[in-house]
C-alpha cells in the first residue's frame, strides 16, 4: 500500500463508522500549500451533502472514529469542513527505513499482473528517421520500463513500415545504384536517397514503369526482389538501430514485428470478414462499415481494406496485428503510443476487432495519444527550409550543443569527460523535456530551456543527483555503513522524508493515465524540497554531531537513489560527477 492508499483506508473505515455510504471517497491528497497539513481528506463536504449533513459536524465525527495508529500525529478540520492531517514523525522515519532496505524503494509490484503488448516507434524503413518518430518512441520505452517495474510481462512491438508501393521506386532506384557503389554507400543518406528516387519517379521516363513492376514482383514474392527489398531493410534497421541505441532506448531486433510480417494473414482476414458479413465490396474495394461511428446524419464511419486494384492498407495490417496480438501472443492488453492524429484510425480499427472478435471485451485497447513537437513559429519542427529534421542531426546537435556548455561550465574538465557529460546531458535533455510535457498537448520545441540547469530539466536533476553523490565523495564515507537512525527534527526534513515516501503513489498515478510528466514534476519537487533541506540543514559541518550526520547522509542518499530510479524508469542516465 502506499501512502496515499494507506490514509484512504484509515479515512474510509472512519467514515463507515460515522455511518457514511461505501461509496462516498474521502478523497486524500496532498498538501498542495503549507501549513494545510501534510495530507487533506477533502471529500466530507459531498459526503454531508449527500446525506444531509452538517459537513464541519460530521468531519468532527469522523475524526473521533478515526484510528489515528501510530500513522498520524494529529487532524484537524478547516474551512468549510476539510480534515488536514499530520504524520507522525517517527513513523516517517521507520517508513523510511523499509524503503531504505528495498532495492525497489518499497513501491510493491501489481497484484495482477498482465501481458502487455506495447506498440511503440514504428519508422517508417522507406526514410530515416525523423523528429515526428522521438516522441513514440521516448515516451513508448518510458512506459515500457514503467510497466516492467511495476510487474506486467510487456511485450515490445516494432510495428515498422517496411511494405507498400513507395518501395517499387526505391528498389528500381537502388538496383541502379548497386551497379556502381555498394549498398551500405548507396543508403547512407536514407532521406536524400527517398528524394533520388522520388525525383526519377516523377520526372524520369520509363522510371515510374520500373517502380510500379517492382511492386508486383515484390508482392508476388519474386525471389531475387524479395532479396534486394530485404538488404534495403537490413541497412535501414540498422540506421534505427543507431538512433535506438544513442537514445538509450530498450527495443531490440527481436522486437520488430514489421507490416510485411502480416502480408499472409491480409488475404485470409479479408475473406474472413466478408464471409461474416463484417466486411463488404463495394465499388470493386472492400470496406468496413461501422454504424457505432457513424456522424449526425447516420452515415456509418467506412474503412476501406482493400483497394479497388487489390492492394491492402495500413487498415488492414492493423487488423491483422490485433488478431495476431491477442490470437498467438495471447496479450491482455494491447497499448499504442501513437501520434494523436491516428485518433480515428485506431477508433476505427479497435471498433472493427471487437466486431470481429479479434480481441474480446476482456482485452483492452488503448491508444495513448500524443501532440505534435513545434518550432518556435508554433508549426511541426521543421529545419530553416522547411525540410522534416532527422533525429540522427537533431541528437549530434543536442550532444554538442551540452558539450559546449559543459565545457564553459567546467573549463578545468579534459575533453573526454566533457564529450561524456556532454552526450548523457544532451540526450537526457531531449528526452526530459518531450517526457515533462503533458503528453496530449503539443509542446515547443527550445534548445535554451531544455539545457537550462535552471528549473524542470535534465540537467537541473542531473546535477541534483550529482550534488548528492559528491557529498559521500567529500565525507569519505558509503552509504550503507550509516548506523544512526533517521531523525526528522526540522520541517525541511520532514517535507524531504513525506516527498521521498511519495515516490510510490506517484508511480502509480504516473502508470495510470501514462502520463510520464507527473513523474518528472515529481522528481523536479524532490530535487527542489532537497535543495531546500540542504540549505537550512547542514549535513558535513563541524559542528554537525555524529547522529544528527548519519541521519541526514542517510536522507541524502534515499534522494540520490529515488532521482536516479525515476530517471532510471523515464529512460534517463545520471553521472557520478558533473
Ligand atoms: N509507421 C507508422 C507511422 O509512421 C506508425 C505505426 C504505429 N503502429 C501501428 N500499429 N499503427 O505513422
Amino acid at each position: 500500500m502506499n501512502l496515499r492508499q494507506l490514509l484512504s483506508h484509515k479515512f474510509e473505515t472512519a467514515m463507515l463508522a460515522a455511518g457514511i455510504a461505501a461509496d462516498c471517497s474521502p478523497l486524500i491528497s496532498s498538501a498542495k500549500k503549507e501549513g494545510f497539513g501534510d495530507y487533506q481528506a477533502n471529500g466530507v463536504m459531498a459526503a454531508a451533502k449527500k446525506t444531509g449533513r452538517n459537513p464541519r459536524q460530521l468531519a468532527l465525527e469522523i475524526i473521533e472514529q478515526l484510528d489515528k495508529g501510530d500513522v498520524i500525529d494529529r487532524v484537524e478540520v478547516a474551512g468549510p469542513g476539510f480534515i488536514n492531517i499530520y504524520l507522525n514523525a517517527s513513523w516517517l522515519a521507520s517508513a523510511l527505513d523499509t524503503v531504505e532496505t528495498s532495492v525497489r524503494l518499497d513501491v510493491a509490484p501489481v497484484k495482477e499482473t498482465q501481458k502487455i503488448v506495447l506498440d511503440y516507434s514504428g519508422p517508417n524503413l522507406a526514410k530515416a528517421m525523423h523528429v515526428g518518430h522521438l516522441r513514440t518512441t521516448i515516451i513508448g520505452d518510458a512506459l515500457a520500463r514503467m510497466l516492467e517495474f511495476q510487474g506486467h510481462q510487456v511485450i515490445r512491438q516494432n510495428h515498422m513500415g517496411d511494405w507498400g508501393t513507395q518501395f517499387g521506386m526505391l528498389l528500381a532506384h537502388f538496383s541502379d545504384q548497386l551497379q556502381t557503389v555498394t549498398a551500405e554507400v548507396a543508403l547512407e543518406d536514407l532521406e536524400e536517397f527517398y528524394r533520388e528516387s522520388k525525383l526519377r519517379f516523377d520526372t524520369e521516363a520509363g522510371f515510374a514503369d520500373r517502380a510500379r513492376a517492382y511492386v508486383v514482383k515484390l508482392q508476388r514474392g519474386d525471389a531475387e526482389c524479395l532479396r534486394l527489398w530485404q538488404q534495403f531493410i537490413d541497412i535501414s534497421i540498422r540506421h534505427n538501430e543507431e538512433i535506438y541505441r544513442q537514445l538509450k532506448v530498450t527495443l531490440k531486433r527481436e522486437d520488430i514485428y514489421s507490416e510485411s510480417r502480416y502480408n499472409d494473414d491480409l488475404k485470409i482476414l479479408v475473406e474472413e470478414l466478408l464471409e461474416r458479413g463484417i466486411a463488404v465490396e463495394d465499388n470493386g474495394a472492400i470496406v468496413v462499415f461501422i454504424a457505432e461511428m457513424g456522424d449526425k446524419k447516420g452515415n456509418p464511419s467506412a474503412m476501406i481494406i482493400r483497394k479497388k486494384d487489390g492492394g491492402y492498407l495500413y487498415a488492414s495490417t492493423d487488423l491483422a496485428a490485433i488478431r495476431y496480438r491477442v490470437g498467438q501472443l495471447q496479450s491482455d492488453r494491447i497499448i499504442y503510443v501513437v501520434d494523436a492524429r491516428q485518433s480515428l484510425h485506431f477508433q476505427q480499427i479497435f471498433a472493427v476487432a471487437r466486431k470481429a472478435g479479434f480481441a474480446s471485451a476482456n482485452v483492452a485497447l488503448e491508444h495513448y495519444a500524443f501532440g505534435t513537437m513545434m518550432g518556435s513559429d508554433g508549426k511541426p519542427f521543421k529545419t530553416r527550409s522547411g525540410d522534416t529534421v532527422k533525429l540522427a542531426e537533431l541528437l549530434a546537435e543536442a550532444v554538442t550543443r551540452a558539450t559546449e556548455l559543459v565545457a564553459k561550465k567546467n573549463p578545468q574538465l579534459d575533453a573526454k569527460a566533457c564529450s561524456e557529460i556532454g552526450r548523457v546531458v544532451g540526450i537526457g535533455a531531449v528526452k526530459y523535456a518531450d517526457l515533462s510535457k503533458t503528453r496530449t498537448s503539443d509542446y515547443m520545441f527550445n534548445w535554451e530551456s531544455m539545457l537550462s540547469f535552471e528549473g524542470n530539466t535534465a540537467p537541473y536533476l542531473q546535477y541534483a543527483y550529482t550534488r548528492v553523490r559528491s557529498i559521500f565523495r567529500r565525507a569519505g564515507i558509503e552509504p550503507g555503513s550509516l548506523g544512526d537512525a533517521i531523525v526528522l527534527d526540522s520541517a525541511t526534513e520532514r517535507a524531504l522524508a513525506i516527498k521521498l515516501l511519495q515516490f510510490a503513489e506517484v508511480l502509480d498515478q504516473v502508470i495510470k493515465d501514462a502520463f510520464p510528466h507527473v513523474l518528472c514534476n515529481y522528481l523536479y519537487e524532490l530535487a527542489s524540497t532537497y535543495m531546500a533541506f540542504y540549505e537550512a540543514c547542514p549535513v558535513l559541518k563541524e559542528d554537525v554531531g555524529e547522529a544528527q550526520k548519519h541521519s541526514r547522509l542517510r536522507l541524502c542518499n534515499l534522494v540520490a537513489r529515488t532521482l536516479s530510479t525515476g530517471l532510471d524508469l523515464l529512460g534517463i542516465e545520471v553521472l557520478e560527477q558533473m
